[in-house]
């Protein structure tokens, strides 16, 4: 982020003072009430990291909590368990019969699932993967829509020692094919589809036009989600019923190093190869665990946590997926879109099902506010408790609406910072605890260590914006990135060395040392949410015909986060048009998937470039943000600007006629 926003948002922070002390009803029920977690921890975070493993059950106790060889760390070195017996087996004999995921399909069709009959479908399909050759360490690729199949099928992995690869099931063809190539996958499971509202989406034909530029996938599992008949390649495609039909139900879990590969995860960096983020067992398992249990106040026997997020994202794998059940608790899966059939389906859920926790993004409340208060107001919420924010920076208006309007003006609004790559959330209230400030994610988790530095690496100290840093390993953080340590080096620990993790975020401390996240500091944007390169985009929009050159930012969405601006200088023989523009915007989605479709796309002849032929992004976020431009003396073709800021214009007008 440039200087002038980071001084913007500082600014609009600022204005917002209000603050909120736990509920005492809160704190006197809450996991976390006693503030001195804090001290401890910092005195000594090893012994409190070690406090909350074992929260886990282990086969083998660790030898060393910690094996610090900066920018590489190790946790539990020495221990052993299995990721699917802690969040399955341990809990059976006491609560086999409480259900693990009450599971609703978009069209309206809907399944309560035990952890007895969780564990019975992932003991089956890890028998299936046996059977079919997949051994410890072998990857496999998930690309399915949020049905208990896809947990189902992590757990498997999980179970057997196979590391998963999930991809979104918004991802395209094209994304899908990257990643099993990226990762060298054995199998597929995937779908014939899935529901998005009320539409159709062509896993299985999307699958097929992948598997058609890969070589490493030997079979491909489909679960029938959707009535339609989808071509199954003879040899290679099981359906999923089928396969699973006359396995056992019981299959020992295989016990792995706490340091054995648990899943990849890809994610958008600042060039245009997604990263292929790794994450081992023993520590993420602990670190997802015990924030999910503190920070959300989970309580198994009476609670019903929903995180709204979808799985293909690491904020379903940990707080859908491994940390709700390590912690044995009931959670809400939801197939479907916000809005469908009517704006009120989240709280029709909430209501039918007496959700206590509701954790989702803000993209999802600011729509929802545009929407109004009669959809959550036809409903009763009274159940919910506690609510969570996660995935960008999330408003002050959008915040207060989200605790007045949707729990009551009493249930505590958990903001939560974390990424795909720190694997569990590092900045965060713990709601009996920690006094709230609207738009600050609050203070550092216990354990974790933190600062606001400068380009040098000195601390800004309180009041100016800065670089957010963590200082000191926490054990869910990424070990590296999936066949590219060296990526990994240079992406995350050349700016500050190899003890400091940068996380590209800009932020900045308060006198109270609350930290205000104030969006990312690189190339890399956040729709909704959902994080993309410019470059990724900008590499698929070359990629057609009738690109020349192309350069993407971007432009602050009072919805969306950030919304997506291309510029894009056609090839000689080619017109920018509105034809042109819609191609443009179909190919990026076909090339990605959907989220990655430019909202707007400005054609120019040229683009503002310096002497040395780089491309200023800065000044063309200026342009899509509207604002005055920065200094344009190192251009080489500064007049070009003019022409691109009448045509951005122009556009924003005819938006407004719209
Ligand atoms: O910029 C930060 C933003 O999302 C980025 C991480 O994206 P991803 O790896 O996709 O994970 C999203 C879900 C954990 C961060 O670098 N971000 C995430 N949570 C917050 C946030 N920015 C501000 N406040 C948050 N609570």
């Amino acid at each position: 982020m440039v200087e002038k926003e980071v001084e913007r948002t500082i600014d609009a922070l600022l204005e917002e003072r209000r603050e909120f002390e736990p509920p005492k009803e809160f704190t006197a029920q809450a996991n976390a009430n006693d503030p001195s977690i804090y001290e401890h921890a910092q005195k000594d975070p090893e012994a409190w990291w070690e406090s909350q493993a074992e929260r886990l059950s282990w086969s083998k106790k660790w030898d060393k909590v910690l094996e610090w060889n900066p920018p590489h760390q190790e946790w539990f070195v020495g221990g052993k368990l299995n990721a699917s017996y802690n969040c399955l087996d341990r809990h059976l004999e006491e609560s086999g019969d409480r259900i693990a995921y009450h599971w609703i399909g978009e069209p309206g069709d809907a399944r309560s699932i035990s952890y007895q009959e969780l564990h019975a479908e992932v003991c089956k399909l890890a028998n299936a993967l046996k059977e079919l050759g997949v051994q410890k360490g072998d990857r496999v690729a998930i690309y399915l829509p949020m049905i208990p199949e896809l947990p189902a099928s992590m757990l498997a992995c999980a179970r057997i020692g196979a590391v998963h690869s999930v991809v979104f099931g918004g991802f395209s063809a094209g994304s899908l094919r990257d990643r099993i190539n990226d990762a060298d996958c054995k199998i597929l499971i995937t779908a014939d589809g899935g529901y998005r509202r009320g539409q159709n989406v062509p896993l299985k034909e999307n699958a097929d036009e992948a598997l058609a530029e890969t070589e490493s996938i030997e079979k491909v599992i489909v679960v029938k989600r959707t009535t339609d008949d989808v071509a199954m390649s003879d040899g290679r495609d099981i359906v999923y019923s089928d396969l699973l039909e006359s396995q056992s139900d019981k299959c020992e879990p295989e016990e792995m190093d706490a340091e054995d590969m648990l899943y990849v995860l890809y994610t958008s960096g600042t060039t245009g190869k997604p990263k292929g983020i790794v994450h081992t067992t023993g520590g993420y398992l602990t670190g997802v665990s015990s924030t999910h249990h503190l920070i959300f106040d989970i309580k198994p026997d009476s609670d019903v946590y929903w995180c709204a997020a979808d799985i293909g994202w690491v904020t379903g794998h940990s707080y859908i997926v491994y940390g709700p059940l390590a912690n044995g608790c009931t959670s809400i899966l939801y197939e479907g879109a916000p809005d469908y059939p009517d704006k009120d389906r989240y709280w029709s859920i909430v209501e039918e099902y007496k959700a206590t926790i509701l954790y989702t993004a803000p993209t999802a409340i600011r729509a929802m506010m545009k929407w109004g208060v009669d959809y959550p107001q036809k409903h009763d919420l009274s159940s919910l408790r506690l609510l969570g924010s996660v995935g960008e920076p999330i408003n002050p208006e959008a915040w207060i609406w989200y605790q007045e309007f949707i729990g009551a003006g009493k249930a505590p609004v958990v903001d939560t910072w974390w990424q795909t790559e720190t694997g569990a959330i590092m900045i965060s209230a713990l709601p009996g605890i920690t006094k709230l400030k609207p738009g600050s994610a609050t203070v550092p988790f216990p354990g974790v260590v933190a600062d606001v530095v400068d380009e040098k690496g000195e601390p800004v100290g309180p009041g100016s914006g800065g670089y957010l840093v963590l200082k000191r390993p926490a054990p869910a953080m990424m070990r590296t990135i999936f066949g590219d340590d060296d990526r990994y080096r240079e992406t995350y620990f050349e700016r500050y060395g190899d003890e400091t993790y940068f996380p590209g975020d800009g932020a900045r401390l308060d006198d109270e040392g609350y930290y205000w996240l104030l969006g990312r500091v690189d190339d890399v944007m956040n729709v909704a949410g959902h994080r993309l390169s410019t470059y990724e985009v900008e590499s698929a929009l070359v990629a057609h015909e009738s690109v020349a050159e192309a350069a993407v930012v971007g432009r602050t969405d009072p919805k969306e986060g950030q919304a997506i601006v291309a510029f894009v200088t056609p090839r000689s023989g080619h017109e920018g048009n509105e034809d042109l523009s819609k191609e443009l915007r179909q190919h990026v989605g076909k090339a990605i998937g959907k989220i990655a479709r430019p909202q707007s796309i400005i054609f120019t002849d040229d683009l503002p470039k310096t002497r040395s032929g780089k491309i200023m992004r800065r000044l063309l976020r200026d342009v899509a943000d509207g604002n005055e431009l920065g200094d344009v003396t190192t251009l080489q073709n500064a007049p070009i600007l003019d022409e691109i800021k009448k045509k951005a214009d122009s556009q924003a007008d005819d938006k407004d006629d719209k």
